[in-house]
């Protein structure tokens, strides 16, 4: 990956870029410290950037797996014009293992793998380009809709919990949690919002405040660990999360954390929100047991900030989602509708519709 300066100043809804006939991203591992787009030129440095965080959130990945399929295309048709297709096959792959749990990686993949499979032996990348921009787009549209939705759940103004990063960065623009708090915040109806941290790559810390303080929307941070500590205050009328998969029967994954922040909240009467896209719902995937569970490097938790913190021999388990039960959560929130208490049925309904 090489870093090449882009004469624009970082933004949130900018966190992927197609300019110039290049993609770019904003890398999101040095973010706030410094706001640097790095440019990506192949399909395998697009998955890399994927599997390393340079971009993260579920609809960002596959967003970016997408225009990764642009680059894939372009190469292959310039090594093989006869046979482009197979030429690109190692690119598809290699997005295809960039990360396991975010099943918009997937679904993004097979709505440009469609797409090829409808192409003749032209040049591939401006049909596929126009793809992937209509997915870029579509997600914004859909958290733009989502947002309003999710904001009409919220009865009377309050503080709310949020988790990770669910925001612009994450998407395509305006974000799932952070976009249903988007809208409810310009309805009045948000006090403050609360950002856990997010051990231990720090979404909450250094996206979510960076994204909430820049539109002037009074955030919190608090430790993970302080989460059930601030509902027991009182004043917290939400948890709003967003999801990398949601099972057909309505157990959501999110990440690490989510699920003691929605045990937490029933304990405290709090009502727990997913807003999410519809591409986030799997319904291949009956239960969340069945949903890749993704764990990382132990050295990102004995480390800290790139000193050890642990003593050298200790070792460490990182699995980066956690799975909360559908009885947990009040209500999914997405583009084509709410499902309150979500079960199989209410899901199943919601994907017919
Ligand atoms: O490991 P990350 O940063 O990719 O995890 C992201 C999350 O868990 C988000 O909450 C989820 O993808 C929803 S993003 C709109």
């Amino acid at each position: 990956m090489e870093a090449k300066p882009l004469d624009l100043p970082a933004r949130a809804d900018h966190a992927i870029l197609w300019r110039n006939d290049r993609l770019y991203l904003l890398d999101q591992r040095v973010l706030p410290a410094a706001e640097a787009y790095l440019e990506l030129q192949s399909a395998a440095a697009t998955a890399a950037a994927i599997t390393d965080m340079v971009v993260r959130g579920a609809p960002a990945i596959g967003i970016t797996a997408a225009y990764g399929v642009v680059l894939a295309a372009r190469q292959g048709y310039a090594d093989a014009p006869s046979d482009w297709k197979t030429a690109m096959t190692p690119g598809l792959d290699r997005l295809a293992r960039s990360r396991p749990t975010a099943v918009n990686l997937f679904w993004a993949l097979e709505r440009m793998q469609a797409k090829i499979d409808a192409l003749g032996a032209d040049d591939p990348a401006p049909a596929l380009l126009a793809e992937a921009q209509a997915i870029h787009q579509q997600d914004l549209a859909a958290n733009r809709a989502m947002g309003d939705l999710g904001a009409r759940l919220i009865e009377a103004r309050t503080a709310v919990i949020t988790h990770c990063n669910a925001g612009a960065l994450a998407t395509g623009g305006y974000g799932t949690a952070l976009g249903v708090i988007r809208s409810a915040w310009r309805d009045g109806l948000v006090e403050r919002v609360y950002a856990d941290e997010t051990r231990p790559w720090l979404q909450g810390a250094r996206l979510t405040a960076w994204e909430l303080h820049k539109d002037g929307i009074p955030v919190s941070l608090l430790a993970d660990a302080a989460a059930a500590s601030r509902m027991a205050a009182g004043g917290v009328g939400w948890v709003i999360v967003g999801a990398d998969r949601i099972a057909a029967n309505g157990d959501v994954a999110n990440k690490i954390g989510t699920y003691s922040l929605a045990v937490a909240a029933r304990h405290h009467g709090v009502r727990f929100m997913v807003a999410a896209p519809t591409a986030t719902i799997d319904p291949q995937t009956p239960a969340g047991a069945d949903i890749p569970i993704e764990t990382r490097d132990p050295g990102e938790l004995l480390c800290c900030g790139g000193q050890r913190v642990a003593a050298a021999g200790v070792d460490a388990w990182n699995p980066v989602f956690d799975i909360t039960p559908a009885a947990l959560v009040d209500a999914i929130v997405t583009e084509k509708g709410v499902v309150m208490q979500p079960d199989a049925e209410k899901i199943a309904a919601l994907l017919a519709g």
